[in-house]
């Protein structure tokens, strides 16, 4: 399994790292047999596992639940498991308390959580002071949803882009060992990276990361949005359609079961 060092390791070997999302078991083991670097835990759950618009109503609860069920299903892959909307921001005790049921309960390496906020800085350093690994994420936050107004590309104009560049580095000095960057200019994540010690991983981010991660949904096709960053390797919610529309076919038609699906046939 790849650890913290060996992941730290990574940037300066210049190789680049992958992570995927994961929510249960069998999608956990699949992708740990693909060999990807890291898998999270991401509270995308609440768009793609539970049909929300937004990621905001995902719970300290659900997010131990599925992390449970990815760790058993890749208990050889370093798991980060995301800290939902409002489970750190009130303050560093209350962020402390719930990372660390990440953690212990959930059996995860590291927390991801977003913003670069000065109050966000201070509940990094908190968390990484329970030993805990922390993973920044700036630019397109989706937990602050209702207040960029949309989900769009961060950081296009001089001043936006001076603003997350300050918070990286703030991310970085707070302790954070990783920084995860969503939608934003392919220039912007590429200063970033070569400004940064810690690795930073791209989505909707370019080119020039040291590495890329994806919703898994997004990569096999089972999801109704298809956004510009993401690509379908595999659409497997058409091949889901069509073994699904033949099982209802073979039932109706009396194809199925066959006697080999049957305990001691009749006939
Ligand atoms: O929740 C998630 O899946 C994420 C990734 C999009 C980085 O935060």
């Amino acid at each position: 399994m790849l650890g913290i060092l060996e992941i730290k390791e990574k940037k300066a070997k210049k190789e680049r790292l992958t992570m995927v999302t994961a929510y249960d078991y069998y999608m956990a083991k699949l992708v740990q047999e693909t060999g990807i670097d890291t898998i999270l835990v991401g509270d995308s759950l609440g768009n793609v596992f539970q049909g929300e618009e937004t990621t905001l109503k995902v719970t300290v609860e659900e997010i131990i639940y599925h992390t449970k069920a990815v760790r058993r299903g890749a208990n050889n892959t370093f798991i980060i498991a995301d800290m939902p909307y409002m489970s750190y921001h009130l303050n560093p005790e209350q962020a402390k308390s719930n990372a660390a049921r990440l953690i212990i309960e959930a059996d995860a390496h590291a927390v991801k959580l977003e913003g670069g906020s000065d109050s966000r800085i201070k509940v990094i350093e908190a968390i990484v002071d329970c030993e805990i690994p922390v993973v920044g994420h700036l630019g397109l936050t989706p937990q602050s949803i209702n207040k960029i107004g949309g989900y769009k590309v961060q950081g296009k104009d001089e001043a936006d882009a001076e603003i997350i560049i300050e918070q990286a580095q703030s991310i970085q000095q707070a302790g954070a060992f990783m920084l995860v960057l969503e939608a934003v200019p392919e220039q912007l994540a590429k200063t970033i990276t070569e400004m940064l010690n810690i690795p930073v991983i791209g989505i909707g981010a370019g080119r020039y990361t040291d590495g890329q991660v994806l919703v898994i949904n997004d990569i096999l096709g089972l999801t109704d949005i298809r956004a510009k960053f993401a690509h379908v390797y595999q659409d497997i919610g058409e091949i889901a359609k069509t073994a699904l529309t033949n099982y209802n076919d073979d039932v109706k038609s009396g194809l199925f079961p066959k006697k080999k699906n049957i305990y001691y046939p009749v006939d």
